[in-house]
């Protein structure tokens, strides 16, 4: 088959921001297929991710608009892509990558790149009478359903609220099923409703569809889920534990400290370590992501050191998906786990190399969603083709967070007898 013809359209994410829609079309032997794929955009954006190209036009979403990106797609994407075989991804990648020319795609635009390269994924997966993550499935990689991180309590750049951490989230990896665990989890996030609105809360959700009370503390938010939990009828540390993302770039002040501004105290690398290992003696953490910030490379040697065997240590903003960035942090001993944002670095081929390259060091996988999301499910393929275990894509509401849970429980159902959840195997507890 060819490249048919390549579109795009300006439609609206999770939070009423332009997001990049592509539409790729492929003919040919008398057939014809089309598949789209719609590109997601973060709050909490790391420093050292992929250019999402924006217009900055005030007259336009408040500068937002994607008609620069748009015009990149369907004029210079599209001409470079014309004659090249949709199915040999990795070449199609690296001629978008070349045709880009600046280390960051900002020419372009990493939303443009990206949307081009999976919606031609999600074209030639169809041209091949293949689900995505069939498509998708690496040579001797078995197929896993992942375990859930569920962020059902919102703080952070997420929420507005008081709460320093930006995700609380529940991982009920000892279900013997993925769908019984997005039954434990939806159970355990209307238990915590109950709770909230008991003690007076309010009980709106944030950002990525967890509840977004004006809690002070990590330590009240950690009980809240603790009583959450034994209310739904689960053992905490058993069935569901917990996780983090501190997002702690957000939280940094000029002179490299951690400001947690609703506990009103300002600390040092060593010192966030410490309170962090204090929760991790307290609560049962299995992960904790971003626990520093996305430079402090000092700081998360010391912490890898002393807490790297008790929890799992997820680098987001501190990798950004960026092959360079991950190696320099295995060489340095840093973090021990890598969360997987395809936008971050903009196209599949490379989010496929640092996934393979992680694995082959040791590295844990997270594949994740962005806070302004779109009902394009596109991860949980992903998640499942990879094997990576584990994936994060928000709290038991909003329908853009729900869509991959409801995606990845189709995918269960397909594999039938041959469905495997990764459940408590090899987690850090
Ligand atoms: P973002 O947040 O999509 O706003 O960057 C998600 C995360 O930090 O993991
Ligand atoms: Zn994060």
């Amino acid at each position: 088959m060819k490249i048919a013809e390549i579109r795009v359209l300006e439609i609206l994410d999770s939070r009423g921001r332009p997001a990049l829609e592509v539409v790729a079309h492929l003919e040919g032997n008398g057939r014809s297929v089309s598949a789209r794929a719609a590109v997601p955009s973060g709050a909490s954006t790391g420093r050292h991710e992929a250019l999402e190209l924006r217009d900055g036009d005030k007259k336009r979403y408040h500068g937002g608009g994607l008609l620069k990106a748009c015009a990149s797609v369907e004029g210079e994407i599209a001409e470079a892509l014309a004659k090249i075989n949709p199915l040999d991804q990795r070449r199609i990648d690296e001629t978008m990558i070349q045709l880009d020319g600046t280390p960051n795609k900002s020419r372009l635009g990493a939303n443009a790149i990206l949307g081009v390269s999976l919606a031609l994924a999600k074209a030639a997966a169809k041209s091949a009478e293949k689900p995505l993550f069939c498509h998708l499935a690496g040579d001797g990689v078995s197929l896993l359903l992942p375990r859930p991180m569920m962020n059902v309590l919102n703080g952070g750049a997420h929420a507005d609220n008081a709460l320093d951490i930006q995700e609380f989230m529940i991982v009920p990896a000892g279900a013997s099923s993925f769908r019984e665990a997005c039954r434990i989890g939806a159970e355990v996030f209307h238990a915590l409703k109950d709770r909230l609105r008991k003690a007076g809360h309010s009980v709106n959700v944030g950002d990525e569809g967890g509840f977004a009370p004006d809690l002070r503390s990590s330590r009240e938010a950690l009980d809240f889920l603790m009583e959450a939990i034994s209310a739904a009828g689960y053992r905490a540390g058993k069935q569901v534990f917990l996780a983090l993302d501190v997002a702690a770039s957000e939280i940094l002040t000029p002179e490299t400290r951690y400001h947690l501004k609703g506990e009103d105290a300002i600390l040092t690398a060593e010192e966030m370590t410490d309170t962090l290992a204090s929760l991790v003696q307290d609560y049962p953490i299995l992960s904790i992501e971003d626990g520093l910030a996305e430079d402090d490379w000092a700081g998360w040697r010391h912490m890898t050191a002393a807490l790297g065997e008790k929890t799992m240590l997820v680098g987001d903003d501190l990798f950004a998906t960026n092959m360079a960035r991950l190696k320099r942090g295995i060489k340095e001993q840093c973090a021990t786990a890598i969360l997987i944002k395809p936008n971050q670095i903009g196209t599949l081929t490379e989010t496929l190399d640092v996934v393979s390259h992680a694995r082959n060091c040791g590295f844990a996988c997270v594949i994740s969603h962005r806070s302004g999301d779109t009902e394009d499910t596109t991860i949980a393929d992903l998640a499942v083709a990879l094997g990576t275990g584990w994936i994060k894509t928000g709290g038991l509401s909003r329908s853009e967070r729900t869509a991959k849970y409801n995606r990845l429980m189709r995918i269960e159902k397909m594999l039938g007898n041959d469905a495997r959840y990764a459940g408590l195997e090899g987690i850090p507890r």
